[in-house]
């Protein structure tokens, strides 16, 4: 079926089949190959992106079900000014080492904050539990998230 996508802030088409998902959508049609597959079963948020501004596991949502709703993908926030501010913080405190898991952390923390859900450690912890990194220890992102919560003034640093 013809499925008007609202991605990254275009209007774009697409021949769909009911049960395609649409992290295959993402990747293999539009080339947006930010979000990730890794446990493919809603466990890891590798392959988060936002709907309306929530956070999905795009490995297990239908991408017929995105019609009429605003996708963004971490390439579309990567073009915002907003985006910036995130990269800044991930960047100054080592917040990434492979980057799998980043773009799918970056996404949860916006939506956390768009909500107004970043204020506390608790919140942050909270809030990314859905998102795993092998890496990190993750140390790192949470003095990040924090700075990106306002908890963490870059002096301190
Ligand atoms: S690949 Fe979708 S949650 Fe892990
Ligand atoms: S930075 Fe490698 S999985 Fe998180």
């Amino acid at each position: 079926m013809d499925v008007e996508l609202n991605l990254n802030g275009e209007h774009l088409h697409a021949e769909l089949e009911p049960h395609e998902l649409l992290l295959d959508v993402l990747r293999d049609r539009f080339r947006l190959t930010g979000a990730k597959r890794s446990c493919d079963v809603q466990v890891c948020g590798a392959c988060t992106v936002l709907v309306d501004g929530e956070p999905v596991s795009a490995c297990s949502y239908l991408a017929v079900d995105a019609r009429g709703h605003e996708l963004m993908t971490i390439e579309g926030f990567a073009q915002t000014e907003e985006f910036a501010e995130f990269e800044a913080a991930f960047s100054r405190h080592a917040a990434l080492q492979c980057g799998f898991c980043t773009p799918g952390m970056l996404l949860t923390l916006k939506a956390l904050r768009d909500a107004g859900e970043l204020a506390t450690e608790e919140d942050i912890r909270h809030g990314l539990e859905g998102n795993l990194c092998r890496c990190t220890g993750y140390g790192s992102i949470l003095v990040a998230a924090r700075e990106l919560a306002g908890a963490v003034e870059e002096q301190d640093q």
